[in-house]
């Protein structure tokens, strides 16, 4: 299969191409995709080097797939350009998630809703990806009602000039900030920019986003806020459920459920922290007790890799779920 992995030079295209090799995904050929900044660089895919190409070269190759990760302005600009000519776009960008048409999956809790003539498939916000996992299993059980969240976020969320801002302020080096405020030391109530209504556009992915994936009945409010933590996005979220619940059942629930690890043993001080969800592809799930001040309320803590399950896995599996399901159209193999 051709991929093209538009973003290859960033911090989730990075991603996306180490995991597209560890989970083995079948390419035959990759295109890695990057602005004309990137020209005569080169990533690294299966121990080779592979040359950037501009992104008109990409559509002019024709690839099967390819997985956006180059900002929403690309994505809403060049996305229907790979889709005209047969190819299939998973894109990590917000540009398309809102869409009425278009299918915002994350493939353990709403994959059934592709189908084949889907052409652009938008992977949701990581914030959102590893809440809705935790939240699905105890949805289909308890009915969710209502959900307050705040968010712990960290650096690699914005991208590399956040990571060098952070890197920076600990070397105590003057360099470009990503962020009006300094990180280290610090947190900054505001991820992505403010809307009318006061909330962030990132608070408000949470409530939308949740909605369309999950159940359009389910309320919503965020608080999210930047933290001076390099990988890993952690989540305080209180949920209340139609049902009354047994603590036991939503932890048995959480254990068996695909992609999530359950890490609660107040005990054994096992909860989950950014530092254990490195690097690896499950949501991991701790810190599970009953809300006292008020009936079927749970109050819980959700971490998970945000470059990884919050953004290339998630799009990988995406890619995997059309391939096993025989919805994967070869355009290359039409040409
Ligand atoms: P480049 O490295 O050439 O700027 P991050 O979010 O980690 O900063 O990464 C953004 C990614 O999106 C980079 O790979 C960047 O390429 C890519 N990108 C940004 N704008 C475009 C564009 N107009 N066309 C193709 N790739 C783009």
């Amino acid at each position: 299969m051709k991929v093209a992995v538009v973003g290859a030079t960033g911090l989730v295209g990075g991603v996306m191409l180490k995991v597209l090799e560890e989970r083995k995904f079948p390419v035959d050929e990759l295109l890695a995709v990057a602005s004309e900044r990137s020209a005569g660089k080169s990533v690294r895919f299966r121990g080779r080097d592979i040359a950037v190409i501009g992104i008109e070269a990409a559509i002019a190759a024709k690839p099967d797939l390819a997985l956006f990760s180059a900002g929403g302005v690309t994505s809403l600009e060049w996305a229907p350009r790979f889709a005209e000519v047969g190819c299939t776009v998973i894109d990590n960008s917000s540009a398309w998630r809102m869409h009425a048409d278009k299918k915002l999956v994350v493939p353990e809790v709403n994959g059934h809703v592709l189908i084949a003539e889907d052409r652009i498939i938008a992977n949701p916000n990581c914030s959102t990806i590893q809440m809705v996992m935790a939240l699905a299993p105890l949805h289909k059980a308890y009915g969710v009602q209502r959900v307050i969240v705040s968010t712990y976020q960290a650096v690699t969320g914005t991208g590399m000039k956040a990571v060098q801002q952070l890197e920076n302020e600990r070397k105590g080096i003057n360099g470009d900030m990503a962020y009006p405020f300094p990180i280290d030391r610090n947190v900054i109530p505001r991820c992505d920019v403010f809307t009318d209504n006061g909330y962030t556009k990132e608070e408000m992915k949470l409530v939308v986003e949740t909605q369309k994936i999950l159940d359009p009945a389910i309320r919503v409010t965020a608080t999210a806020v930047r933290v001076p933590v390099t990988g890993g996005h952690s989540e305080a979220v209180n949920v209340e459920f139609a049902k009354e619940f047994d603590l036991e059942d939503v932890r048995q629930m959480l254990r068996t459920a695909p992609g999530i690890v359950l890490r609660d043993d107040p005990a054994k001080d096992e909860y989950p922290m950014p530092l254990i969800a490195h690097d690896r592809d499950a949501v991991f799930v701790g810190r599970l007790r009953r809300d006292e001040t008020q009936p079927r309320t749970l109050n819980l803590w959700i971490v998970a890799d945000n470059l990884r399950k919050g953004a290339a896995t998630n799009a990988v599996q995406i890619a995997e779920l059309l391939v096993n399901k025989g919805l994967l159209r070869r355009s290359s193999a039409l040409a």
